[in-house]
């Protein structure tokens, strides 16, 4: 698993407002989306073009397409509020849907809906979620695509906890992972900490 930490000072501000409880909701999903926009571009860094001849006013030159637009696929809830960001920069991208919402008992991941294309193979997939906690949605979500076929899978996330981390570095999977930071670790209730509590709370509010 290749693992970067998108450390920018844009990015730690950022990630500041949304661990700042005094952020309300809407200041929340902002702060989400415009860090999503630094991770997006991060991870697409190394994405293979095409080129393509084409003409400006003045004479004919090269340009540049994206070859193979990855497939995003959001983990709902709280990687919703990456979605709409991550697809205004890949316009031409497909998007699948993964639903989970992890038992805060067990804390184990309870599957709810899966929306993705039968087939995989050949796709990269970039995978939505704001907090990798335990790892264990997110594991459960990236077995989902490599059961159909996907063998590189780029994971986005807010935050990371040095317990989820290693939870997906030993599942073995084909991954990178892009996150603004690596927190302490997790609490009692396998929250991150420092972290910034639920981010599908903090988004959309309680349920
Ligand atoms: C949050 C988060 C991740 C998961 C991380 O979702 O968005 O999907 O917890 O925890 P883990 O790494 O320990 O599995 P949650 O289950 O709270 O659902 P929500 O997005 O609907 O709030
Ligand atoms: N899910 C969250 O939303 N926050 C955490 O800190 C852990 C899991």
């Amino acid at each position: 698993m290749q693992l970067t930490v998108v450390d920018h000072p844009l990015a730690r501000a950022r990630l500041s407002r949304m661990r700042d409880e005094r952020t309300d909701n809407a200041a929340f999903r902002a702060a989400l989306r415009e860090l999503t926009q630094m991770l997006v571009y991060e991870a697409t860094r190394e994405l293979t073009v095409a080129e393509e001849t084409i003409r400006t006013p003045v004479v004919e030159t090269t340009g540049f397409r994206l070859a193979a637009p990855p497939l995003l696929v959001p983990v709902l809830r709280a990687g919703l509020g990456m979605a709409d960001t991550a697809h205004g920069m890949l316009p031409e991208s497909q998007m699948g849907f993964v639903g989970l919402a992890r038992n805060e008992e067990t804390f184990q991941p309870e599957a709810y809906m899966a929306s993705l294309p039968e087939s995989l193979v050949d796709r990269h997939v970039f995978v939505l979620d704001p907090m990798l906690a335990t790892g264990g949605s997110l594991v459960h979500c990236c077995r989902l695509l490599t059961a159909r076929g996907a063998t590189q899978i780029t994971v986005l996330c807010a935050l990371a906890a040095p317990e989820g981390i290693q939870r997906l570095e030993e599942s073995g999977l084909p991954l990178r992972v892009f996150t603004a930071s690596v927190d302490e670790g997790l609490n009692e209730n396998a929250y991150i900490v420092p972290g910034l509590g639920d981010a599908g709370d903090r988004q959309f509010g309680s349920v």
